[in-house]
């Protein structure tokens, strides 16, 4: 009863930020996404006769691993312990967020270890519960999380896009996204935000229907820039930009000025991602120069079994 997945980190295109149910975590708006190849986590989980209690190797909140495999544990009807071992592709200490990863790859290895077979759809459910944006590691490429629900909107080849993400570093003591999502409400600014979304959905999926980069690279960064309009007027307010990432993106519209199409995005984090296509990767590179370590990512496929 053993069985190890491996899963990508997300970076969403349209932010889900808020929630209509927490404890189902169910998002206030629909959300929109690219896997990235080059932040992975690989789990192993083993469940035994032998085992006296559960145990995780490793992890970034290991009550939160012990309580996703409880609803895994109970939807099986089986009551064996287990043993965790989960690693990331990517430092943990570079503030890029390992609970979307994380929890999708736990959630395929405890369901296949148990023998339970789940539908991609059940699969993405069960991961929201244990972190929202988990859901949408699942599916392959492109992917749009609804409701209970994320799925593919194209597989990872469709579009040959890259996340170019610009390490700033993390100051470890940051306001948790999973504790921002319960006081949004206290922006006046949220009921806008989800008045906008609706449209800024649809310019999203027209973008990626027609590759149109610059579309989409707009509608990126005005997504960004509001959900943080958002965090930064709650209470208590949330600041997770630092003057290194301030000074990215003003970096990055002084070199579109110069013509080169690339575009940023910012999560719950100091990190800035890059979003640009492959043919100006190199030169997106060179802009960057030696001063931070990045992690070039290519669009990913989704959860799976190794
Ligand atoms: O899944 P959570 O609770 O870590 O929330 C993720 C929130 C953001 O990263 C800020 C936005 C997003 O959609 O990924």
């Amino acid at each position: 009863m053993k069985a190890t997945a491996v899963a990508p980190a997300n970076i969403a295109f349209i932010k889900y930020w808020g929630r209509i149910d927490a404890a189902k975590k169910l998002p206030a708006n629909p959300s929109i996404s690219m896997n990235l190849s080059a932040c992975i986590t690989t789990t192993t989980v083993e469940f035994s006769d032998k085992f006296a209690s559960d145990e995780v190797t490793a992890g970034f909140d290991k009550q939160r691993i012990f309580d996703h495999i409880d609803r895994i544990r109970a939807i099986a009807g089986i009551t064996q312990k287990a043993h965790v071992e989960t690693k990331n592709s990517f430092p943990t200490s570079t503030g890029i967020a390992s609970s979307a990863s994380g929890f999708a790859a736990l959630t395929l290895a405890t369901a296949s270890a148990l023998g339970v077979s789940f539908s991609e759809k059940e699969l993405t459910a069960l991961s929201q519960l244990g972190s929202g944006s988990a859901a949408r590691s699942i599916p392959d490429g492109f992917v749009k999380w609804e409701g209970e629900v994320a799925r593919s909107l194209y597989p990872s080849g469709y579009w040959d896009l890259r996340d170019i993400v610009v390490i700033v570093g993390s100051t470890g003591k940051d306001v948790s996204s999973n504790a921002g999502h319960d006081t949004v409400r206290t922006s006046p600014y949220f009921q806008e935000r989800l008045r906008a979304l609706p449209e800024r959905i649809s310019r999203c999926e027209r973008a990626l229907q027609q590759k149109n980069f610059q579309e989409l690279g707009q509608v990126i960064e005005e997504d960004c820039l509001d959900m943080h309009h958002v965090m930064q007027t709650q209470h208590p307010p949330l600041f997770y930009w630092t003057d290194e990432t301030k000074t990215i993106m003003d970096e990055v519209k002084h070199w579109r000025d110069q013509g080169l199409p690339v575009y940023f995005t910012v999560d719950a984090g100091p990190n800035v991602h890059l979003i640009c296509e492959a043919g100006n990767e190199t030169s997106v590179m060179e802009k960057i120069g030696n001063t931070y370590q990045v992690i070039v990512n290519k669009p990913a496929k989704g959860a799976h079994l190794l």
